[in-house]
């Protein structure tokens, strides 16, 4: 069976770091593309050199050309600009929508079957301008979030349980913004539910509270600690694992920014919810029941989303 191959968009920060898990997890052979010259063919190079240490396979490319992207089994984009100290992840927005054009219509023209997991931010409102731009089908395009986002929220419950990050499960909704809702009622350790560990005295609502805000402000913290850039690693390590779940049929639920049709009473948004990534794309938006502030929480988020999309509009009259 020919190798899968993997089509990076971006060879940045994020672009690096998820070229070398997916070259450490041989899920493919590996085109890195960027704009810059030299940059994705350096780093081809050097992480070409990490096979025979880590004892991997994979041919690893750098280009400019979009052509080399021809027939792309999974693309992961990361192209476009990061945000600095004091920016939100809606300053960026005139910047990457102008770039989510140009990498939408290289998709276009050259990997219209390929499942794309978009990464640039703000995510709900590229995610959705890649789509229009690229015109693939709705369940091949999908925003990385709310796997990053729960696993900052699992990172921290794991820290205040002092227990394994194994035993964690959390829950991450709405969009990658101050606006997300992480569902507390949802979030367990080894399936207790974090409200009854409450209960238990193992920890207090105040303490989750203060968790929930951080998860919230999760990539801010890691932005403001960097002052150069945003988060990579665990971004990274989330997109892999959407790819992975997709190239291996393997029907994960997972929390991504997906297009909503009906679903949680929302049409023609992509909104970060639960949903099953198997080798059509998306293959379920997973509907769960919400109490009333998880539904008040969602519906800012939403908003929020929409407010985004207003704007991506009033900047390319295309889009309208
Ligand atoms: N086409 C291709 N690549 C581009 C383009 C373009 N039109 N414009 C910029 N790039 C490249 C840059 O040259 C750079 O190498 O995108 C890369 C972005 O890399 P970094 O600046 O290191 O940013 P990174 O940390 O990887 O984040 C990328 O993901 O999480 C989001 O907010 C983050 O939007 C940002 C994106």
């Amino acid at each position: 069976m020919a190798r899968k191959k993997i089509a990076l968009i971006g060879a940045g920060n994020i672009g690096g770091t998820l070229a070398h898990l997916a070259a450490q997890k041989e899920l493919g052979d590996i085109v890195l593309f960027d704009i810059a010259e030299g940059i994705p063919q350096g780093k081809a190079l050097d992480l070409s050199q990490c096979g025979p240490v880590q004892g991997f396979d994979a041919a690893i490319t750098g280009t400019n050309d979009y052509k080399d992207i021809e027939g792309a089994d999974v693309i992961i984009v990361t192209a476009g600009v990061p945000r600095k100290p004091g920016m939100s992840r809606d300053d960026l927005l005139g910047i990457n929508l102008k770039v989510m054009k140009a990498v939408g219509e290289g998709i276009k023209q050259y990997a219209p079957d390929a499942f794309v997991i978009c990464i640039t931010n703000p995510l709900d409102a590229m995610v959705w301008a890649l789509r229009e731009f690229s015109g693939l089908p709705h369940n091949k395009v999908v925003g990385m979030a709310g796997v990053l986002d729960s696993a900052r929220f699992s990172t921290f419950l794991a820290w205040e349980f002092g227990v394994s990050v194994r035993d964690v499960t959390s829950f991450v909704l709405g969009g990658h913004g101050d606006t997300m809702v992480p569902v507390v009622e949802y979030s367990t350790v080894k399936g207790i539910p974090v409200p009854d560990l409450i209960k238990m005295g193992k920890s207090t609502q105040e303490r989750i509270d203060a968790i929930v805000k951080r998860t919230a402000n999760g990539g801010g913290e890691v932005v403001g600690l960097l002052k150069t850039g945003s988060a990579f690693y665990a971004p990274a390590a989330s997109a892999i694992a959407m790819a992975e779940s997709y190239l291996g049929d393997q029907k994960c639920v997972l929390p991504c920014a997906a297009y909503l049709d009906g679903q949680y009473g929302v049409d023609g948004l992509y909104v970060g919810v639960p949903v099953k990534i198997g080798k059509d794309g998306v293959e379920e938006v997973i509907e769960i029941e919400l109490n009333e502030q998880a539904k008040a929480g969602l519906q800012v988020s939403i908003d929020a989303v929409k407010d985004l999309l207003t704007a991506c509009k009033g900047i390319d009259s295309t889009l309208a």
